[in-house]
């Protein structure tokens, strides 16, 4: 199978296939009894993104599992910032924990020169993924790099971890536009860096995680989700033409508009909340659509699962869809409710 008839490049280059092709995000993770036995040999979950070993190995768990179009490097959205110099600790059950972001020095702080080397040993996972896609016999399963979003990015800078609601993150977009703009063009330029070391090594697709884009209001999305992104994806284009990009912009709601229309990416993965029949008469047909069943529907599993994913299939029948979740997989997902989903997407 040559790279065109990958179902999951054929739909970002334009052409509908149905069944459409499917995979979840978060698909390597604590819902799989194999990932949990290689993270009990890794306490660090930074060192297991740093191992190109078990990283590509957890990056085929689910693949070998469930067949799915798509295997997504197995990394986290905060390693740039990381491997910008950045601070980072994972704590049990606390999630991500940074310094907090605050001053101009904080931004000053940040090696762009740094990165490469930081990042060398997430190059090695791709390749080591797609020559095991290869060995394996997954022809029609294309590799996904990734990046958090700059404004993302950002939000766990600034805040020092997750949040609620990132109000020390949008507060200092208002009170102090010079200092976020520095913050944001330094992640911006790292984030094309980035996703082009990604694309040498061997990514067929790129994908943008704006987790946190619908926590700003419409003129702040417009400056740090729409026009960063699209200073990213004009970059990328000029540098991997033949590399499609999906931007997930979550929670954007009404603004998913004007996100598919100025960002130039290929696909737009929509959330959860999204109505996806309306989401996609809104982005029309020149872009394709991501998701969006909810990951409850998932754990839940039986009639409702079957409902839901039923929902999704006959809205867009015939569309250009990517089959995937409006957000992560969760740890108490039962793996039998993965393949029942997988089954019923294959037969529809
Ligand atoms: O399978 C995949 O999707 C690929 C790997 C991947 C991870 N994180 C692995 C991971 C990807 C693409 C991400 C993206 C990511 N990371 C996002 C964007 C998507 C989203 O969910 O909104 C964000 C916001 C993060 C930051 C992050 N990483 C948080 C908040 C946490 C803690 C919450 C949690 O689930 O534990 C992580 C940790 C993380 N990233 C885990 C995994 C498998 C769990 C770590 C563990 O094994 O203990």
């Amino acid at each position: 199978m040559d790279a065109f008839s990958k179902p999951l490049l054929m739909v970002l280059n334009g052409t509908p296939v149905w069944p459409p092709p499917l995979w979840l995000m978060r698909q390597a993770g604590r819902y799989l009894p194999e990932y949990r036995a290689i993270r009990a040999e890794v306490p660090d979950f930074i060192a297991l993104c740093r191992d190109p070993v078990r990283a590509a190995e957890v990056t085929l768990q689910p693949i070998r599992r469930f067949g799915f179009d798509a295997a997504i490097l197995f990394s986290d959205i905060l390693i740039l910032p990381w491997a910008l110099g950045h601070g980072l600790a994972f704590k049990e059950g606390e999630g991500p924990v940074l310094p907090k972001l605050r001053d101009a020095a904080g931004v000053a702080a940040l090696d762009p020169a740094k990165m490469a080397s930081a990042v060398a040993p997430v190059m090695e996972t791709v390749r080591r993924v797609r020559a095991g896609l290869a060995a394996e016999g997954f022809d029609h399963t294309a590799l996904i790099g990734f990046a958090g979003a700059p404004f993302t990015v950002a939000c766990y800078m600034v805040e020092g971890g997750g949040s609620r609601d990132f109000a020390a993150t949008r507060s200092m977009a208002y009170s102090d536009p010079t200092l976020f703009g520095a913050l944001m063009d330094v992640l911006v330029e790292a984030t094309v860096g980035y996703l082009s070391a990604q694309a040498d090594a061997g990514a067929e697709v790129l994908m943008l995680f704006d987790s946190w884009a619908g926590v700003l209001a419409p003129s702040l999305f417009r400056t740090h989700v729409v026009a960063a992104t699209a200073r990213i994806v004009e970059q990328m284009k000029r540098l991997h033409p033949a590399v499609p990009v999906i931007g997930f912009p979550r929670l954007a709601g009404l603004m998913v508009a004007e996100y598919a229309a100025q960002t130039g990416v290929d696909a737009v993965g929509m959330d959860t909340g999204m109505d996806l029949t309306k989401a996609a008469s809104m982005v029309g047909e020149g872009v394709a659509v991501q998701g969006n069943l909810d990951p409850m529907a998932l754990v839940a599993g039986g009639s409702a699962l079957q409902a839901a994913t039923a929902d999704i299939l006959i809205g867009l029948r015939g569309k250009r869809l990517i089959f995937n979740l409006g957000h992560g997989i969760v740890p108490q997902t039962p793996p039998a409710h993965v393949a029942a989903l997988v089954e019923q997407v294959r037969a529809t």
